[in-house]
């Protein structure tokens, strides 16, 4: 049996990648794939009780406890989740992975790409994304997007302008360094375009039509 693939979508608060998972999954099954969407920080009940403790905005956390709880959180869901579903076969649609921290703790909270990356390689091990599909907007039009939803900003999406713009340059350099792995999307077109481009980006991977 071949192993599934692990496809990851990944951006600023605010670039759709919602949107974008929830029209990849139904068109993913459309060509016959089985998928399962999952999202980070949480996924299986440990990793979601730590994603309540990292984003409330009530407690203080400190910068290397940030990061070393979204490892923790991602550690529970690859051992839990990630890796049965890949060796059984199923492909897996992640919102928010590795990336996500080294973009965030890496370079939003200058912990460093290389330090983050670090205490990640030991959480995830093998479990490598196939292919991340990076949206990019400008990170002011990503805050307004983030800001006109109804719920309450969490603790990260409260942060001051720098600090996305911190995200987004560690972003654009983890592309540049991965280009085959990472593509990047517009995400400022309407959501048909973004999924027509997502799946331009997946196309090498997915299986023939006949
Ligand atoms: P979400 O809004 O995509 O559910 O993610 C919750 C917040 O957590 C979001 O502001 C981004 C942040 N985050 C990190 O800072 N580092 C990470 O590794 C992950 C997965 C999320």
């Amino acid at each position: 049996m071949n192993r599934g693939r692990l496809i990851t979508i990944e951006g600023i608060d605010g670039a759709g990648k919602t949107t974008l998972a929830a029209g990849l999954i139904d068109a993913l099954r459309a060509r016959g794939i089985d998928v399962i969407p999952l999202r980070e920080p949480g996924g299986v009940p440990t990793a979601e009780r730590i994603r309540d403790l990292v984003i409330d905005p009530e407690l203080p956390v400190s910068a290397r406890t940030e990061a070393l709880l979204y490892a923790a959180a991602r550690a529970q869901l690859v051992e839990e989740a990630i890796e049965p579903l890949l060796a059984r076969g199923t492909w897996v649609l992640l919102d928010r992975f590795i990336d996500s921290s080294l973009a965030y703790q890496g370079g939003g909270r200058q912990l460093g790409i290389d330090a983050v990356r670090a205490i990640n390689e030991f959480a995830i091990r093998t479990a490598c994304p196939d292919r991340t599909l990076l949206l990019t907007i400008d990170p002011g039009r990503g805050r307004s997007r983030s800001h006109s939803r109804t719920r309450e900003l969490d603790r990260l999406e409260r942060e001051q302008d720098d600090f996305f713009e911190r995200t987004v340059a560690a972003y654009e350099e983890l592309r540049s360094q991965d280009p085959q792995r990472i593509r990047q999307i517009d995400a400022a077109q309407a959501p048909e375009q973004v999924l027509q481009a997502a799946l331009g980006e997946l196309a090498d991977l997915l299986p023939d039509p006949s």
